[in-house]
């Protein structure tokens, strides 16, 4: 029987093999690896490529609603197109619970704007804002049972952040459906008293964002949040973490069986707090929370790529235009860091960042590259048919070329936001291919799928999501 698409010559890698061999693929599935497959429609010569498992983002906000005024620079189209570019074939953005609508009705308008529009696959996570009764017996079980197997809850943001008793009990929601937890944890009430104190002080330029929300504001709640899953016996993954502190609470945790998961982000291996005092607003840029800190912030992430503090590598997309009221320059006098929309774009420069700086340089290795970008965001949180390249996984894969040099730049790049703060990094390393369930969307850099291409998935439970007992 011949293939829909061969992927010939090419250096395959998984989470934890590298081979030569090549990729036949049918129905948009992994039909058979090895040599001389036969026949197939199309051939892609991926000789002195590298053929991985397509990327998958597993902490993205696409269209989201952010507050008066904002307004995110990626609709579905934008977000998943530059997410292709990236080499990823699935992202996952959230889904926001607005308080007093039935959440389900919310997540009708998410899939309603990702509707026919995405070139990447497209898996929701829910965030609770709101943990009412009705939620928390009925429509929350009843959307994990829906295959949205993972939901997000905020420790600190206005509107956001739920108190320690609301926590507690959407964990026990976890706990009884078999959902996974994410938590954003800083301290709310840390930040808010620091934010008025600096404010009180004049001190309201951006790089002020760094000041109000200090290390301790992190590391106080990451505790908490891990103190409060292990009253519930639930697994918890902490995204989005920014330093050595943070990450010894979880890896303190785990040490004592707890199943703590930890996520870091490409602005915390590459950026620094510095970076937020730019000249006029220019700091606004890269202002995102956690904030990025220092040089030994980023040392000690690498090390928890490399030792296993952290299971995922996301990107924490979540972009606005800089040169825009509606976006980092907030408009009506709002001169204060805190009016400035939290968040930065990346979805296209977290893996090239990762290998370039990581595989390129020796931190990590080709196959770490592998789980940190893909395999472990399936394993986590339930995509069961992706993140690897075997037979009978979902055909989802990115053709890297390891020895091709970019510097990144806005020009080079698919989002709607108007500049990059990983402007003028220079990688080695890119992905030039991108393919999902066997449908070719980006070819040698060139566009050729449709919007739609991409579906959502429902998920399966994870196994990352039982309880320890
Ligand atoms: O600053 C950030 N990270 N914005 C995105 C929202 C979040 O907390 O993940
Ligand atoms: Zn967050
Ligand atoms: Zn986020
Ligand atoms: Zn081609």
């Amino acid at each position: 029987m011949s293939y829909d698409l061969i992927i010939a010559g090419g250096t395959v890698a998984t989470a934890s093999d590298t081979f030569n061999c090549d990729v036949g693929i049918r129905e948009g599935r992994i039909a058979a690896l090895g040599h001389d497959l036969g026949a197939a429609d199309r051939r892609i010569d991926a000789s002195g490529k590298l053929v991985l498992p397509g990327g998958i983002d597993s902490h993205v906000h696409i269209s989201q609603p952010s507050g008066e005024g904002i307004v995110m620079a990626d609709d579905f189209a934008s977000g998943t197109l530059s997410a292709a570019f990236g080499g990823n074939t699935t992202v996952m953005p959230f889904c926001v619970q607005e308080k007093g609508t039935p959440l389900r009705r919310t997540l009708r308008e998410y899939h309603a704007k990702a509707e026919g529009c995405c070139y990447t696959d497209v898996s929701f996570h829910l965030v609770i804002s709101e943990p009412s009764e009705q939620v928390l017996g009925q429509d929350l079980p009843a959307l994990i049972e829906d295959g949205y197997t993972s939901f997000k809850v905020f420790m600190t943001y206005e509107g956001l952040a739920l108190a320690d008793y609301e926590m507690l009990q959407v964990m026990s929601v976890a706990r009884e459906t078999g959902a996974l937890v994410m938590v954003h944890a800083e301290n709310y009430d840390a930040i808010r008293f620091l934010t008025q104190r600096l404010e009180q002080g004049g001190k309201i330029a951006p790089k002020f964002h760094g000041t109000s929300r200090p290390i301790p504001v992190e590391r106080e709640a990451t505790h908490r949040a891990i103190s409060l899953a292990e009253l519930i016996d639930v697994p918890v993954m902490i995204v989005h973490v920014s330093n050595r502190e943070a990450m010894e609470e979880i890896a303190r945790a785990r040490s004592r069986g707890l199943k703590v998961y930890g996520e870091t982000c490409p602005q915390y291996l590459v950026l620094t707090e510095a970076d937020m005092d730019g000249l006029n607003m220019e700091g606004t840029k890269y202002v995102c929370s956690p904030p990025p800190r220092d040089h030994a912030s980023q040392a000690a992430c690498w090390e928890g790529l490399q030792n296993g503090v952290f299971q995922t590598f996301s990107s924490d997309h979540c972009p606005f235009r800089y040169d825009d009221p509606a976006g980092k320059l907030n408009p009506k006098g709002r001169t204060s860091f805190r009016w400035v929309p939290n968040g930065i774009p990346g979805v296209e420069t977290r893996l090239p960042i990762l290998f370039s700086e990581g595989v390129g340089k020796g931190r990590i290795s080709l196959n770490q590259f592998v789980a940190l970008s893909a395999t472990n965001h399936a394993k986590m949180y339930g995509l069961t048919k992706k993140g690897s390249i075997a037979v009978g996984m979902d055909a989802d894969i990115a053709i890297w070329d390891p020895e091709r040099e970019v510097t990144i730049g806005q020009s080079l790049l698919h989002h709607g936001s108007d500049y990059t703060p990983y402007e003028g990094i220079a990688v080695r390393g890119w992905p030039v291919t991108t393919i999902v369930r066997g449908q070719v969307v980006v070819c040698d850099g060139v566009l050729e799928a449709r919007p739609g291409a991409g579906r959502h998935v429902a998920r399966d439970r994870s196994a990352f999501a039982r309880p320890a007992g």
